[in-house]
């Protein structure tokens, strides 16, 4: 039986890899968009495109046009101005839901017994969610953050970019008690489309599979752009939908992550707990630390490859 997921997101190349792998993989009950990697309105023309191209009749959800205390930020050095730069986009049909996310989700919750949240964009919309309704935390199955890191940051020497961007929105949902499970940067960057993937995925040759290599080039050069290195980029978004859909293809260790919110240079760090003896901190996530990389990529080549 099919996890029951609600997919928040920041369309974004990774993010519309992760819609197209969660409609395959799982129940997709909803998809709600935040500010993040481009300004709202364009993670959600980005979220309807990625529903269109995959044939989804998903809806999708408008959520926060900012973070909960901070100005907006966004990430157009990977994800370009529009927050998919790369592929041709086609001219939009759908539209999005009249329902604001956080009343969508939390009428979802109500409804669905044992909704993942699956949440790989900064926080906001989630956050705002568990602060007007307290015991969603308790009536999730979980929430599977693509967040944080316990390495380099990728925005900032110390910060991931969904942390950073709206660091107290991550406090809130570390804080707020539920069963949560964390793909930072150290996970995420063990699932790496370089140029040869690339090319199996084209190779396939379905809708989905052909706009993911057109997003993939574009996601790959810019990494390598903004990063040096070879034009490779890492999948991060698509590890928190298989953190629920295909748990056996992770290793984990409970761990308690406290988020900076104050600090000058480490804004949005996420700080990883990981003494052992009495003094250390009660877990409050799951955070995961490896990934079968190739088992994991013949699921997302079975994903893509099927058509809806
Ligand atoms: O740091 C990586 C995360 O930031 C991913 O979710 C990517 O889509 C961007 O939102
Ligand atoms: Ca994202």
């Amino acid at each position: 039986m099919p996890v029951p997921i609600w997919l928040d997101c920041d369309p974004g190349h990774d993010d519309v890899i992760a819609i197209f792998l969660a409609a395959q993989r799982s129940d997709l009950i909803g998809i709600s968009v935040v500010s993040g990697n481009a300004p709202l309105a364009f993670t959600e023309r980005n979220g309807l495109t990625a529903c269109q191209v995959a044939g989804l009749a998903t809806p999708v959800h408008r959520g926060a046009a900012k973070p909960l205390v901070r100005p907006a930020q966004h990430a157009e050095y990977i994800h370009g101005e529009s927050g998919l730069d790369g592929p041709a986009i086609p001219t939009l049909t759908r539209k999005a839901s009249e329902v604001p996310a956080v009343r969508a989700l939390l009428d979802a919750a109500e409804k669905h017994a044992g909704l993942w949240v699956v949440a790989v964009g900064p926080l906001t919309n989630v956050a705002l969610a568990l602060l007007l309704e307290p015991g969603l935390a308790q009536r999730l199955a979980g929430i599977s953050v693509m967040g944080g890191t316990w390495g380099p940051g990728n925005v900032t020497a110390a910060a991931e970019f969904n942390v950073w961007a709206d660091p107290e929105a991550a406090q809130v949902v570390l804080e707020a008690g539920a069963n949560v499970v964390l793909a930072g940067l150290d996970l995420t960057h063990q699932f790496v489309m370089d140029r040869g993937r690339i090319a199996q995925i084209r190779a396939l040759g379905t809708q989905t599979a052909l706009f993911s290599a057109d997003l993939l080039d574009y996601f790959a050069a810019a990494y390598a752009r903004s990063y040096g290195g070879p034009a490779q980029g890492p999948l991060h978004d698509p590890c928190s939908v298989l953190a629920v859909t295909d748990p056996h293809l992770f290793a984990s260790e409970p761990r308690h992550v406290a988020v900076e919110c104050a600090g000058e240079f480490t804004r949005g760090m996420t700080v990883v707990d990981r003494r052992t003896g009495p003094r250390v901190l009660p877990p409050n996530a799951t955070v995961l630390t490896n990934i079968d990389d190739e088992a994991a990529f013949q699921v997302l080549m079975d994903a893509l490859g099927a058509s809806l």
